[in-house]
C-alpha cells in the first residue's frame, strides 16, 4: 500500500467539492473523485439555475424567508438567512471573477422564476445547461490549479481516524491500488443518494458513499427520511437508473401540468398551482401516477414562444425521446432527486469527528428543512463549501504523530451479486421509501435490506478496480438505505419530502431534527 500525505483531503468533484479545493489554497489538497474526470456528480446535471437575491429589487431576507416556508417547519431559520445573505455577496464575487451566467441584451443578468420563490431570483448559465456550464468554469480553475492534485478513478473506501480526529482516508485507485491518504483534514462533498432509488435525475455515481463512510466513521447524521423527488422527470424507462429532468423552470416560465382530460389538476391542489413547493407536486403527481393515470407537461406555449432556444437540455431530452414539445404535452414522474438529510455540520462544515468537515448534498446544515427550495442546492454548495473552506484554513492541523495503518480489504462482493443486489435494494427503496410510506412497508423494507446485507458474499482475492468499485458501493447502498429507511419508520408523522399514509398529519412533537448514528435513529 502507498502512502501519501496531504494538507486536505477532499472526496467529490461536484460543486462543492471543486468550490472548496479551490479556496482551501495555499493549503495542498487532494481531491479524491471515482469518476473519470472532472466535474463529476449531480451539479452537473443541475438545469434550472442557482437561486441568490442579487437583484436591486429583491432582498435575501425574502429569499430567506421562502427557503424557511418551503422547509416544513424544519429549516433552521440562522442557516437560511446565511445563506441568503451570505449566498448573494458570494455569487456576486464568483460572477466579479468570471463564472459564466446568463445575460439579457443589456447586459443584466436574467433572472427566471421557480417555484415557491416569491421572486424571480435564479440565475442559470447556457439556458437551462447551468450546471454542466457552470462544473466546466469550474473544473478548467481546479485542473489550472497549483495547489490541487486531482486523483480520478480513486475510490474513497474508509475514513481513518487517529488520536485527534481525522487522520486520513484509505481509498482504492484504478491506476495505483489501495492508497493511504493522510491529512489531518478531510472534507466529505460527495453528494446525494439519488442512485439507492429506481428512478432518480442523479448520474451513477450517487450512491450514498459520504453517507455511509461518515457513519462508519462514527458521525452524527439527521434528517435522512426527507428524501426529495423531483415532479417532472420525464418518465421513461432507464437502464442506468437515471432519467432525464424537465426543469421546474419550464413550469416557471409558464408551463402547466395537465391530467388524462388535458386539464390543469394543480389548479385544484394549491393556490400556487404549478409553482407550489416541490413536495406538494411531486405528491401531487406522485399519487395520480400511483392511480395509473398519466400526468403530461404542456410546454406547447412556451415552445411556441421560442422556449426550445431558451432550455436546450429539455429540447434535447425530447428529441432524443421522439417527443415533439410544440404538437403533443410530455409525459413525467416524479423521480428521486435530492437528499435535505446528510453529515450533521454547524455553519463552518464542522461535523461531530474533528477534523471531518462537509459540505454540499452530503451535508445537513439543516437549511432545507424537510424541503428545499427550488435552486437553493448550488448556493448551497458555493456557500457553504467556500465557508468549510475558510474554516479548514484558520484551524490549525492536529499535529503529526503515528496513525496505525488501516487494514487493506481482501474480500469483496462478486460483481454479480453486487449489481443484482443494487436493483433489488433500488426497488424495495422506490416501493416502500418512496413519496408515500407507511409503518409496515417501512418495516418490510428494513428486513428485505438487512436480509440482503446478511447476504453479501465475499469473494477472497484477484479483483480488479470495477470490482472493488462496485463491491464498496454496495455495501455503501445497503448502508445509506437502511439508515433511510430507519430513519423513515421512526418519524410518525407527515411532514415535507416525508409523507406517511398511516400518520398523515404534521405532529408539533416531531417539530425537531432527527439525528442518526451508524447504530439508528435517536429517540425523540
Ligand atoms: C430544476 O431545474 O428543476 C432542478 C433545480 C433544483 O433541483 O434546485
Amino acid at each position: 500500500m502507498q502512502m501519501r500525505q496531504s494538507d486536505v483531503i477532499v472526496i467529490g468533484s461536484g460543486m462543492a467539492g471543486l468550490v472548496a479545493a479551490l479556496s482551501l489554497a495555499p493549503m495542498r489538497v487532494t481531491l479524491l473523485t471515482k469518476t473519470d474526470g472532472l466535474p463529476g456528480g449531480s451539479s452537473n446535471w443541475a438545469q434550472g439555475g442557482i437561486a441568490a437575491a442579487i437583484d436591486p429589487a429583491d432582498d435575501p431576507a425574502e429569499h430567506a424567508a421562502d427557503t424557511v416556508a418551503a422547509g416544513a417547519g424544519l429549516t433552521d431559520p440562522e442557516m437560511a438567512s446565511l445563506l441568503a445573505s451570505e449566498g448573494a455577496r458570494r455569487l456576486t464575487r464568483w460572477i466579479n471573477r468570471g463564472l459564466p451566467f446568463d445575460r439579457e441584451t443589456s447586459g443584466r443578468l436574467c433572472l427566471g422564476r421557480e417555484a415557491a420563490h416569491g421572486a424571480a431570483r435564479v440565475l442559470h448559465a447556457g439556458g437551462d445547461a447551468t450546471g454542466r456550464t457552470l462544473m466546466a468554469d469550474l473544473s478548467a480553475r481546479v485542473d489550472a490549479a497549483d495547489h490541487v492534485t486531482v486523483q480520478t478513478r480513486a475510490f474513497a473506501w474508509e475514513l481513518v481516524t487517529g488520536r485527534h480526529g481525522m487522520a486520513g482516508v484509505l481509498a482504492h485507485h484504478d491506476t495505483d491500488g489501495w492508497v493511504f491518504h493522510r491529512a489531518g483534514f478531510v472534507l466529505l462533498a460527495c453528494g446525494g443518494i439519488g442512485q439507492l432509488y429506481r428512478h432518480t435525475t442523479n448520474p451513477a455515481e450517487a450512491t450514498g458513499d459520504g453517507l455511509a463512510l461518515a457513519a462508519r466513521a462514527g458521525a452524527d447524521l439527521a434528517d435522512l427520511e426527507f428524501v426529495q423527488f423531483h415532479p417532472t422527470a420525464l418518465a421513461a424507462h432507464s437502464r442506468t437508473g437515471q432519467v432525464p429532468l424537465l426543469t421546474e423552470a419550464l413550469r416557471g416560465a409558464g408551463a402547466h401540468l395537465l391530467d388524462e382530460h388535458g386539464d390543469r389538476f394543480m389548479l385544484k391542489a394549491h393556490p400556487l398551482a404549478e409553482l407550489a413547493p416541490r413536495d406538494v407536486v411531486a405528491k401531487t403527481i406522485g399519487a395520480r401516477i400511483a392511480a395509473g393515470l398519466p400526468v403530461h407537461i404542456d410546454l406547447r406555449a412556451l415552445w411556441a414562444d421560442g422556449g426550445a432556444a431558451k432550455f436546450p437540455t429539455v429540447a434535447g431530452i425530447c428529441a432524443a425521446a421522439r417527443l415533439d414539445p410544440a404538437e403533443t404535452p410530455i409525459p413525467v414522474a416524479p423521480a428521486a432527486h435530492y437528499h435535505m438529510g446528510g453529515v450533521v455540520t454547524d455553519a463552518d462544515g464542522r461535523t461531530s469527528i474533528p477534523g471531518l468537515f462537509a459540505a454540499g448534498e452530503v451535508a445537513c446544515t439543516g437549511v432545507h428543512g424537510a424541503n428545499r427550495l427550488a435552486s437553493n442546492s448550488l448556493l448551497e454548495a458555493l456557500v457553504f463549501a467556500e465557508r468549510a473552506a475558510e474554516a479548514i484554513l484558520a484551524t490549525k492541523p492536529p499535529p503529526p504523530g503515528p496513525v496505525a495503518l488501516p487494514d487493506i480489504p481482501r474480500h469483496f462482493v462478486p460483481p454479480a451479486q453486487a449489481a443484482l443486489v443494487a436493483v433489488q435494494a433500488a426497488d424495495i427503496m422506490a416501493e416502500s421509501v418512496g413519496l408515500l410510506r407507511d409503518g409496515i412497508g417501512l418495516s418490510c423494507a428494513i428486513a428485505e435490506l438487512e436480509a440482503l446485507e446478511a447476504g453479501l458474499e465475499a469473494d477472497a482475492g484477484g479483483a480488479g478496480p470495477a470490482h472493488i468499485r462496485l463491491s464498496g458501493e454496495v455495501r455503501n447502498r445497503l448502508l445509506a438505505s437502511l439508515l433511510i429507511t430507519r430513519s423513515a419508520l421512526s418519524r410518525q408523522e407527515s411532514r415535507g419530502a416525508h409523507q406517511r399514509s398511516d400518520w398523515p398529519d404534521s405532529r408539533p412533537e416531531w417539530r425537531h431534527r432527527q439525528r442518526v448514528t451508524l447504530s439508528g435513529p435517536a429517540q425523540p
